[in-house]
């Protein structure tokens, strides 16, 4: 193990299903065209030292912070910490090792970008330490790191951001690729006002406990919408998954996790011409998803885009893969 490795991993949307996934409903996500890049290389000592371009750099010496660039890097950067000290620990590894990550992703809009930074990392190292290792076990060490990011993560954004294209996800049940019959495309139009998914998803705890009737319910019709997704994505019915999207958005705007501006968003998708919109990931901002006809994407993109940054993203995309040059930072 002398050499740097890099591997790379897409960022995601949950095309519907997020909150509800958590307790069991089936799930549809999507990796998106932007990627988490890491490289790992091995060191003499013991320590792990990770940097992030965006970040800083922070390094940990037998589980202890030792040194980080400005104050709090550490804490920010310790979720990938914990996944690479439990790897090399799994692998009776004592040396340390030096993670460096670049990432086009942008944090706390509910686009996945911890997750694919973990699984990035976690490939990265699995190849470092010349381990074989399949899809999924990157998805169950980034995991590690995703506890620490989520409270109470269901699993998705690993398992879409490895296996990459559009993915059916239930707890406990192994993923599927669904394959379009023609490349699907979406309007991904980022607010930039950030949150962080674990304080949504403890808001959403909240709410069940509340309404724990009311929560029963809004889990059956949430898993019939991903029932009737997965099938409009299937025959390509571009009208009515656009229709199932608002539909699910109205269910997310119920249990809290909207906001006007999201809700603003939406609007002002279908009101240019989009068949649907919904919010997309954790919520209480972040992003939105929208869906057109062909003809009049190029029409509603350049609309949103005189008040949002908005993106046109072709699915199915590619999941985690080893990349041939390194990250500099
Ligand atoms: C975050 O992308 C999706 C959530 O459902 C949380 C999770 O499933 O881990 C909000």
């Amino acid at each position: 193990m002398d050499r740097p490795v890099t591997w790379s991993a897409p960022g995601k949307v949950i095309i519907c299903g997020e909150h509800f996934v958590v307790y069991g409903v089936t799930a549809i996500a999507a990796a998106l065209d932007k990627r988490a890049y890491c490289t790992v290389s091995p060191r003499d000592d013991s320590v792990i030292r990770i940097s992030s371009k965006q970040v800083g750099a922070a390094e940990w010496r037998d589980g202890e912070l030792v040194k980080e660039s400005s104050k709090g890097v550490g804490n920010r950067l310790n979720a990938y910490h914990k996944m690479v000290s439990a790897i090399l620990a799994s692998h009776d590894r004592r040396k340390g090792v030096n993670v460096v990550i670049d990432s086009q992703i942008p944090r706390a809009l509910g686009l996945g970008s911890s997750a694919s930074i973990a699984v990035a990392t976690a490939g990265a190292l699995l190849d470092l330490l010349n381990v074989s290792f399949e899809p999924d076990d990157l998805a169950q060490h980034a995991l590690i790191a995703e506890s620490e990011v989520h409270y109470r993560p269901s699993g998705i954004d690993p398992a879409v951001t490895t296996l990459g294209g559009i993915i059916r996800f239930k707890r406990g049940v192994k993923p599927v690729r669904l394959e379009p019959p023609a490349p699907l495309e979406l309007l991904v139009i980022e607010t930039g006002k950030t949150k962080r998914t674990s304080e949504m998803v403890r808001k959403v705890a909240q709410f069940r406990e509340l309404h724990i009737g009311i929560f029963d319910k809004l889990m059956e019709l949430v898993d019939v919408v991903s029932q009737e997704v997965e099938l409009a994505i299937l025959n390509n019915r571009l009208e009515r998954l656009g229709s199932l999207l608002t539909v699910n958005h109205n269910v997310l705007r119920i249990i809290g996790v909207s906001t006007p501006e999201l809700d603003d968003v939406v609007d002002a998708s279908i009101s240019s011409g989009a068949y649907g919109a919904k919010l997309t990931g954790g919520g209480g901002g972040g992003t939105v998803i929208a869906v057109a006809s062909s003809q009049n994407l190029k029409r509603i993109y350049e609309v949103l885009q005189r008040s949002y940054s908005v993106r046109r993203v072709r699915l199915p995309q590619e999941g985690v893969r080893r990349e041939s040059s390194p990250v500099i930072v």
